[in-house]
């Protein structure tokens, strides 16, 4: 298993390239399902997740073809849908796989998928994806850790999830898409993630109105077509190299981004200290620079628009160097706070109860060795390896390549000391 080695203690000034969304380029891979024409997907980054998700549509024996002319561009066929199953062996390292049982199910009226099973950040059902698809006409059964679905064909239905659900949005979207009549999704997901998915699912025919929005509206029609989409840039990814900056006294300007979606993040970011600006005539740019000041701020973690629960590792690293406690709460997920153990073997003061963390700073960080155990945790623990002085080791670096491409490179091409130890 590869490690990261960070020397810390250095400021990170330069450029950074920003790559496409992961949380936008694995359902826009799956909704290729619907279709037995090809969609062709740019701007997908280059992590893990992507081969996992490539893997499992070639085990459905569509065909994913890389573009040679463009290493970030996949082409997806899936001119008949003969093995619709994701089999446990793929499914348990990416529960995303679940975006596969609406597209098999609205294109095929079948579909075999292993339950995603917990992960490090907590339970994870998919209780709402498969009630709602209940709603629309779909026998469900669980067997043996599978969910097998059938329907002869899928109607439209009103549907409100009592919990909103970013996949569960998704996986509802692609069924309606194909589905008789109109579906009405209320209390949906509101992330860009949904607009992107639903962008694609429209230049591929179907009819979705007010995608963003906590109510959307999908009229079924009889097929989809191909189409050619590029996918937004990773919002994550964009508040995590905002974090680098802020954290090591920095000065960088992040391409190729798009700093709407993440305005909570930098609204958040703002009220501490941290020093963003943006070029009206370079939309895709954000520039962020550490403050003169960093002081404590509370958290707590919503749903888009609100501060993305994927960004919270990365916040509280930061809060470890701010001025004063801040108190954090996440709300989205039971579990998310593996990485503060880790933090307090670095020297952070970090103390937990269920789902409050409260940071006390600014303490030193003393590099030390410390192992990852979910993506964004480990994005916190390279943050928190950069701020540190002497020499931070992280182990289980898989975790971190799940989400991110080569952050590593991208670091040192900004002046951090890190290498990957095979
Ligand atoms: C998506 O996961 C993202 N993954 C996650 O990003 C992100 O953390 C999460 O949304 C929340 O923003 C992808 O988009 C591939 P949910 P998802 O369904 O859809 C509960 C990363 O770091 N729930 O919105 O799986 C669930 O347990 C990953 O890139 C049910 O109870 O999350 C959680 O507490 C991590 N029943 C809450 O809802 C269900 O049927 C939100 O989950 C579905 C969800």
């Amino acid at each position: 298993m590869d490690k990261f080695q960070i020397h810390g203690g250095r400021r990170l000034q330069g450029t950074v390239p920003i790559d496409g969304a992961k949380n936008a380029a694995l359902p826009a891979m799956a909704m290729a399902l619907l279709t037995s024409e090809p969609v062709t997907i740019e701007n997908i980054p280059h992590v893990h997740d992507i081969v996992t998700m490539r893997r499992l549509l070639e085990h459905m024996r569509a065909r994913v073809s890389p573009l040679e002319e463009n290493p970030h561009a996949v082409t997806i066929q899936a001119a008949e849908i003969s093995h619709a199953e994701a089999p446990y062996d793929l499914v348990k390292t990416m529960r995303a796989s679940i975006l596969t049982l609406g597209p098999l199910l609205a294109r095929s009226g079948y579909a075999r998928i292993s339950l995603p099973g917990g992960c490090a950040i907590g339970a994870r059902p998919v209780d709402l994806h498969i009630r709602a698809l209940e709603q629309m006409g779909a026998q469900i059964s669980l067997d043996h850790g599978y969910v097998e679905a059938r329907a002869e064909r899928l109607h439209g239905a009103e549907i409100s999830f009592e919990k909103i659900t970013v996949t569960g949005t998704e996986n509802i979207m692609a069924a309606a898409a194909l589905a008789d009549g109109e579906t009405v999704l209320t209390n949906a997901a509101r992330e860009p993630e949904i607009e992107d998915c639903a962008n694609l699912l429209n230049k591929m025919g179907a009819k979705i109105e007010d995608a963003g929005a906590s109510t959307i509206r999908i009229q079924g029609v009889a097929s989809l077509h191909g189409a050619i989409h590029t996918i937004i840039p990773d919002r994550i990814e964009t508040g995590t190299f905002a974090v680098a900056a802020a954290i090591t006294a920095g000065d960088l300007l992040l391409t190729h981004c798009n700093p709407d979606h993440i305005a909570a993040v930098i609204e958040k970011l703002s009220s501490c200290g941290v020093e963003f600006s943006a070029d009206r005539a370079k939309p895709g740019e954000l520039r962020v620079r550490a403050g003169s000041r960093l002081d404590g701020r509370d958290l707590t973690t919503e749903e888009y628009p609100g501060f993305a629960t994927d960004m919270q590792a990365q916040y509280m690293a930061l809060m470890t160097q701010a001025e004063g406690e801040s108190e954090i709460t996440e709300t989205i997920f039971e579990n998310r706070y593996l990485h503060a153990s880790e933090m307090t073997r670095l020297g952070a003061d970090i103390s937990i109860s269920g789902s409050q963390a409260v940071v006390r700073g600014p303490t030193p960080l003393i590099g030390a060795r410390v192992i990852a155990s979910d993506l964004r945790a480990s994005a916190c623990l390279v943050l928190a390896g950069l701020a540190a002085s002497n020499t931070t080791s992280i182990d289980r670096v898989y975790h971190i390549d799940r989400g991110y491409e080569c952050i590593e490179e991208k670091l040192r091409a900004v002046g951090a000391d890190i290498e990957r130890i095979k």
